[in-house]
């Protein structure tokens, strides 16, 4: 079974499709919250760095780092091409190491959820706040489950990039409450002139209820919620969570 993640070209142009919201959402928040003429931005799990190259072309100083070194190739190659710099690198959300303090963090589309168990995700926060400087933010993206959530969600849209067109269709396939795991199966049917292909990935993500989430937040106090946000990352539209809430953006400041 193949891993999506290991194929960054067709990941990035299937995650790139609609992410100007969520774009325009980190470029306010980090100028708003930031007094430095340059903030410097760290995003744990990068991936391709579809969120990079913009934030550096906004003024960002920019690091990143992730596990899959398909995806770090691909984005060291993308800033090479695009005469950009970012300090890209390999490492783990659980135990990354850092050289300085950042302005801001974020975490979106679900990639804190990849951390399975209790602990990893705690020690992945307790980084995070070590990794902010005073006052620093910490945007977290992630869907909680609600308590009557039953196996039904589809999710699907398409994405086009010069001659390639990308269908992903992204569906839950289990859910284990008690276990806290959602398993998700990607569908990537991959169309350019030369060929037509389909790609499966199969893995599972650790779930989150409302309370759930509030439970491990408060084993890193010094991150305190400032403000959520849905799905729409509007600005200007800031939520109260509820057992109801589905996807949700958190701002955590560092105290
Ligand atoms: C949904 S993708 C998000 C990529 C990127 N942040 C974005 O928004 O497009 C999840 C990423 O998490 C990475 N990942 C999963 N577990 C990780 C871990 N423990 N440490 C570092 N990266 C991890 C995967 O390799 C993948 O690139």
């Amino acid at each position: 079974m193949l891993n999506w993640y290991d194929l960054p070209t067709y990941y990035d142009t299937s995650f790139s499709h609609e992410m100007n919201d969520e774009l325009i959402f980190l470029k306010t928040i980090f100028k708003k919250y930031s007094n430095s003429s340059k903030p410097k931005l760290l995003e744990p799990a990068c991936g391709t760095g579809r969120l990079i190259i913009p934030l550096i072309r906004e003024g960002y100083d920019c690091s990143g780092f992730d596990l899959n070194r398909n995806a770090l190739l691909y984005l060291e190659k993308k800033l090479k091409r695009r005469k950009m710099y970012a300090n890209i690198f390999f490492d783990d959300m659980i135990k990354f190491k850092i050289h300085k303090k950042y302005d801001g963090i974020y975490c979106t589309v679900d990639t804190f959820r990849h951390l399975l168990t209790e602990n990893d995700a705690i020690q992945h926060l307790i980084n995070v706040k070590n990794a902010l400087k005073k006052n620093g933010i910490y945007v977290l993206g992630l869907h909680l489950i609600a308590n009557e959530k039953k196996i039904d969600k589809v999710t699907q849209w398409t994405a086009k990039r010069g001659g390639l067109t990308i269908r992903t269709i992204m569906s839950m396939v289990k859910l284990d409450k008690i276990k806290r795991r959602e398993t998700l199966r990607v569908e990537l049917k991959i169309k350019t002139n030369k060929i037509q292909d389909s790609v499966i990935s199969i893995y599972q993500l650790r779930t989150y209820t409302l309370l759930q989430l509030r439970k491990i937040l408060k084993n890193v106090p010094e991150l305190e919620i400032i403000n959520v946000y849905d799905e729409y990352y509007d600005l200007s539209n800031p939520i109260s969570l509820n057992s109801g809430s589905d996807y949700a953006v958190l701002l955590l400041r560092k105290n």
